[in-house]
């Protein structure tokens, strides 16, 4: 691709999908303006940080595990929620640490995640056809005329909330909630309840007794500043590029422009074409980079398109999320593994169980069967170890709730019982206890893998 001058407007000269079309033209441009005049959300060290954390799990030093709300809605902006997605988040990131022996980096979908594209311009109801809803930054998701009406207001309402929700995010991040012994016992009633404890019990011990061990010999969280605190980060689908543009800002210590909306962006498997406007946005910021990568990417294309958004090779820089679904992963990925490899590339390989497995039940009810998710996160490692390549992250939609709208789990949600608690404002996420119980599946393939891999040294205290 012959390569034109980027600047943080140049995708506006490109074909676009997925775009709102707002009926107010002047009103559009006088948020965006209001927007390019307040403060970052997030600053271009932290996404330095996170890309250079996301380098070590190319070269099989941390994993990433990043995962959050479908889209978040403004209804549902409580510091209830966030809390409990935050919780649910660290005791999967605990539980895989223990297993990996290595850091896991923890990357919410929160904080901006709010611009959804759909498979429709259209939504049809009883014979009524109106706009798609396209997320709460776009328009309203209930059914009528007026509130599907494209706002552009919406945007500064999607900006305070992401600044809302990152500031208790960082609250609880460095001021103490984070505390390794807090995250141990919340896991530990989350063993204790669950119908299936035998299987989780034998490692939750395991970390039990290296806490005490750790706390015998003096290393306990109000000695060690690691053991109270965490990193983490937030990420979002660079979708509304209007929005993304006037976040965009020059870093003044790198000369780099880095997007400020959230720490890691990344491109949906809808609106990956290398000509096209997201591609352009995404390759001129700095920023560690996502690209969802679905049934109909072809080798080709993926290798274009790793050129495009990371000519320089910089480790950490591009996360490739695979979502093919259970009954093609297997198929699908070594092609595209053998195509980076031949190229001598190196990226992130993340798995996204999610996208590849949406059903429609019977009752019209969009789910997914968490045997589905946990198949093919399993064929994800599989493919990797045959090829010699590492499975570097997961990509999950969840929530700290207590929801049914995936199927299976522990407690054998239903179909019928789907109707009960399903609160989704797009697509169907992981419950509370079915996020754990698939961070224990994580853990064990992690722990198989390390264990296939030569001892790594151990450094000897000086
Ligand atoms: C999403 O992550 O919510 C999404 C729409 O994914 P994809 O682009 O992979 O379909
Ligand atoms: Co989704």
């Amino acid at each position: 691709m012959a390569q034109s001058r980027w600047t943080p407007e140049s995708w506006r000269a490109k074909p676009i999908e997925q775009q709102p079309v707002y009926p107010d033209a002047a009103a559009l441009a006088e948020v965006e303006r209001q927007l390019a005049g307040y403060p970052p959300l997030v600053f271009a060290g932290e996404a330095r940080k996170l890309k250079s954390a996301l380098g070590k799990a190319q070269a099989g030093e941390a994993f990433l595990l990043q995962g959050g709300d479908c889209a978040e809605s403004f209804a549902e902006h409580s510091a209830d929620n966030i809390r409990d997605f935050f919780r649910v988040l660290l005791q999967m990131a605990v539980v895989m640490t223990y297993a990996a022996a290595s850091p896991i980096i923890k990357v919410g979908r929160v904080a901006g995640q709010f611009a959804k594209p759909r498979s429709s311009d259209n939504e049809t109801q009883n014979g009524v056809s109106l706009p798609a809803y396209r997320g709460d930054i776009v328009n309203d998701i209930e059914f009528n005329a007026q509130a599907r009406v494209p706002d552009p207001r919406r945007q500064l309402e999607a900006y305070r909330q992401s600044a809302a929700t990152l500031n208790l995010l960082r609250a609880f991040a460095s001021g103490g909630y984070a505390n390794l012994e807090n995250v141990h016992r919340w896991m530990l009633g989350f063993v204790k309840d669950s119908p299936q404890s035998e299987r989780y019990q034998e490692i939750a011990d395991r970390i039990t007794e290296t806490l005490g061990f750790m706390r015998a010999i003096g290393l306990n969280p109000e000695a060690s500043p690691e053991l109270r605190a965490t990193d983490f980060y937030t990420s979002h689908e660079a979708l509304l590029l209007g929005y993304e543009q006037a976040m965009t800002r020059l870093d003044s210590t790198s000369g780099d422009y880095y997007a400020t909306s959230g720490h890691m962006l990344w491109i949906g498997d809808r609106t990956r074409q290398l000509e096209g406007a997201h591609v352009d946005y995404c390759r001129g910021i700095k920023n560690p980079i996502g690209l969802k990568c679905g049934p109909s990417i072809q080798p080709d294309d993926l290798i274009r398109l790793i050129d495009a958004l990371d000519p320089a090779q910089e480790p950490g820089r591009l996360s490739l999320i695979c979502r093919f679904g259970a009954d093609k992963v297997e198929a699908m990925l070594p092609t595209l593994i053998r195509a980076v490899k031949r190229e001598g590339r190196k990226v992130l390989w993340v798995c996204d169980p999610m996208h590849g497995n949406t059903i429609k039940t019977a009752t019209g009810y969009k789910t997914r069967p968490t045997e589905r998710i946990a198949s093919e996160i399993r064929s994800f490692f599989a493919v990797h170890r045959g090829e010699g390549t590492l499975a570097g992250g997961v990509h999950l939609e969840m929530t700290g709730k207590n929801v049914t709208e995936c199927t299976g789990g522990a407690r054998a949600i239903s179909e019928e019982d789907l109707h009960d608690r399903y609160h989704t404002y797009c697509d169907p996420r992981l419950n509370a206890e079915q996020a754990v119980e698939l961070a224990f599946l994580v853990a064990e393939l992690l722990k198989a893998e390390r264990l296939a891999q030569p001892a790594r040294p151990v450094q000897a205290a000086e």
